[in-house]
């Protein structure tokens, strides 16, 4: 049984996302050992409490990255997490957290990387009048958005969006493209080669 940790900063729809699909079956195998908040206010934790997981608020605020990112990977060992699945934590991790769970943390972000890093991917994409946009599922290394790609998602830039309704279209694809790409990594059937991830199995 996998132990999956998730850290989130907002609203938590991947955290729930992924959270449904352990209870459907979709992902199969595993477990949300403990949901970590860097926010006491973030509405993703209380979904968390009310769905009677390990929730758990580590304010960030006034806290030097290392001490914080420290009460973090202690928290994430005591629950032995084996898979940290980043959902909206709005926090740069440090070199030494990355470290800790080696080609064990993803995240998600809202465009076809590596176009549009950072914050408000979605609107920098709308504004720059992309066609197509999408989203993707990467290892986490050092860099902000960075590490090999697991999966990417494709969404269609429609003349009638605005960027909220890509936005919300992104969304969408998020949700089914996390629960694979934990598929995919709890499977291990697949190898890193440089920054090519690639299926091994038929
Ligand atoms: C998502 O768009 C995700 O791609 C990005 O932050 C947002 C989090 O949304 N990293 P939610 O909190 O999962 O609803």
């Amino acid at each position: 049984m996998h132990s999956l940790g998730i850290l989130l900063s907002g609203r938590g729809s991947n955290f729930v996302a992924i959270a449904d699909s352990i209870d459907a079956g979709r992902i199969r195998d595993a477990r949300i050992a403990v949901v970590i908040s860097n926010k006491a206010d973030a509405p993703g934790i209380t979904i968390a409490r009310q769905r009677g997981l390990n929730a758990v608020v580590i304010p960030s605020k006034g806290q030097a990255r290392e001490e914080h990112d420290c009460e973090v990977v202690g928290a994430l060992k005591n629950n032995a997490v084996d898979l940290v699945c980043l959902a909206g934590y709005m926090r740069l991790l440090s070199p030494w957290f990355v470290r800790q769970f080696p080609r064990r943390i993803l995240n998600i972000h809202p465009s076809l990387l590596p176009a549009f890093p950072g914050l408000e991917a979605q609107e920098q994409a709308f504004a720059y009048g992309v066609k197509i946009s999408g989203c993707t599922v990467h290892f986490v290394d050092e860099e902000l958005d960075h590490g090999p790609i697991i999966l990417q998602k494709m969404v269609q830039v429609l003349d009638s969006d605005d960027e909220h309704t890509l936005a919300a279209r992104i969304l969408e694809q998020e949700h089914i493209a996390y629960t694979e790409a934990i598929n995919i990594v709890l499977d291990g059937g697949f190898q890193v080669d440089g920054r090519r991830l690639k299926k091994t199995w038929k």
